[in-house]
């Protein structure tokens, strides 16, 4: 017996691609000279044949529909199959069942090379043991499916968001199994045979395999001296992870809580400048303990990409490096309050930092730790450049005078992959 099997349409199921088709048919309107349509006309170009919808919708003829498609697909393949998201919650749902044992696939009407292409992009194809794709999405999900189908699967499921789906998998005799955050209504799926519902990626995964657990995320933090452009990254990359179907968190530190936030307020006083080294380190350990617990645990555990600006790693650069306390003790200090919980990466903004500082006092009044003499901004630095000669596998390092595109693009390639990575 070869067990439990899941097969999964693509568009509307796993990946939601409407901003490509919408930018490829607006192009193919363009080229053949024929007016740009609104949204609401281009939504209905989501599921049925082009060469049908270029010539319903926008009133061209046979002969100018199959140019159309031509012109489409030009773009399409190149860069419209990209301009696609993965949904919230479809990568813990696929990590939640592979680790329960279920095998899986992909049946589509799209072609099979924007199939793989799509799947490889967002770091998916692994997931799938097969995928059964055709020309023409309508009528043949049932000889997808059975093509991919082994015979002595002990249970099987479609998975998909149209009637096409359910009715596919009825004719081919596994559960159909709706999921309504796609395309199609609850409608639609239930009067087309849906046998149970998902409203979320989540509800597939414990319908299929009542009781699963939701997969760890991961943490990750961004560091850098002051004025590096960790705030405007942060954003960045977040959008990013996003398309890719991680579900992101941020918080920051110090803070991040409200008892945590308390403590913020104390340590960027300027008018608390008595303050000793070692009541710092100690007061931004205590709030760091407090967010560990309140914040980054549960959000990890809850399958969340937890993004923080800053983490233990300001504290060794800034209290070790800055205020002269020694990596070692700063680490000491940081034991009770982090346990075992240090990001899966980190990514370093990696800028001078008297360019740092120039950015930073043309942005805005400086806090206690950014009014410090230069001196302690050059040992802050350099406490970052150790700790990353000490373990350099858990950084990214990029070069923080590059373009905000080019900065950006970096972190990503490299957050992407190591968080693929874990994934398996
Ligand atoms: P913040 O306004 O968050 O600075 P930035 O926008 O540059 O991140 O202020 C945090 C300040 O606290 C910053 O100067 C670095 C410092 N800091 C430490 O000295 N030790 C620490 O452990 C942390 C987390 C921050």
């Amino acid at each position: 017996m070869s067990g439990k099997w899941v097969f999964f349409d693509l568009d509307g199921t796993l990946t939601q691609s409407e901003e490509g088709i919408f930018n490829c048919v607006k192009y193919a309107a363009e080229r053949m000279g024929f007016p740009v349509p609104e949204e609401a006309v281009l939504r209905k170009f989501i599921g049925p044949p082009l060469i049908h919808s270029f010539q319903e919708y926008l009133g061209m003829t046979e002969a100018q529909a199959w140019k159309a498609q031509e012109v489409y697909r030009e773009r399409y393949t190149t860069v419209g199959k990209f301009e696609n998201q993965v949904y919230p919650g479809v990568r813990s749902m696929l990590r939640a069942l592979a680790g329960a044992g279920a095998r899986m696939g992909v049946v589509t009407g799209k072609p099979e090379n924007s199939t793989r292409d799509i799947l490889a992009h967002f770091g998916l194809i692994g997931f799938f043991e097969g995928i059964s794709c055709a020309a023409d999405a309508r009528a043949e999900k049932e000889h997808l499916i059975r093509a991919i189908l082994p015979e002595d699967a002990e249970e099987a499921w479609m998975v998909g968001d149209r009637r096409f789906d359910m009715e596919g998998g009825t004719a081919a005799g596994v559960h159909p199994l709706g999921v309504t955050y796609g395309y199609g209504s609850e409608e639609e799926l239930r009067t087309a045979g849906a046998e149970r519902i998902a409203h979320t990626p989540w509800e597939v995964a414990e319908i299929i395999c009542p009781g699963v657990r939701k997969p760890a995320g991961a943490f990750l933090s961004v560091e850098g001296t002051d004025g590096s452009g960790k705030s405007t990254q942060i954003g960045l990359l977040t959008r990013t992870l996003e398309k890719y179907g991680f579900e992101v968190v941020h918080s920051r530190e110090p803070g991040g809580t409200p008892i945590a936030e308390k403590i913020r307020e104390i340590l960027l006083d300027r008018g608390n400048g008595e303050m000793c080294a070692e009541t710092e380190a100690l007061l931004y350990a205590a709030a760091r303990a407090q967010h560990v617990r309140e914040v980054i645990r549960p959000a990890v555990a809850a399958g969340k990409v937890l993004l923080c600006d800053r983490f233990l790693d300001s504290s060794v650069a800034y209290q070790g490096g800055g205020r002269r306390l020694g990596v070692d003790r700063v680490l000491a200090i940081n034991e009770p309050a982090v346990g075992d919980t240090l990001p899966l990466m980190t990514v370093y903004l990696d800028l001078d930092h008297r360019i740092g500082l120039q950015r930073r006092s043309r942005a805005a009044e400086l806090d206690r730790l950014e009014a410090e003499e230069e001196d302690f901004h050059a040992r802050v630095e350099a406490g970052y450049h150790e700790l990353i000669s000490r373990n350099p596998a858990r950084y990214a390092v990029v070069d923080a005078r590059m373009s905000r595109e080019e900065i950006a693009e970096r972190i990503a390639s490299a957050v992407l992959s190591r968080l693929m990575e874990a994934e398996h």
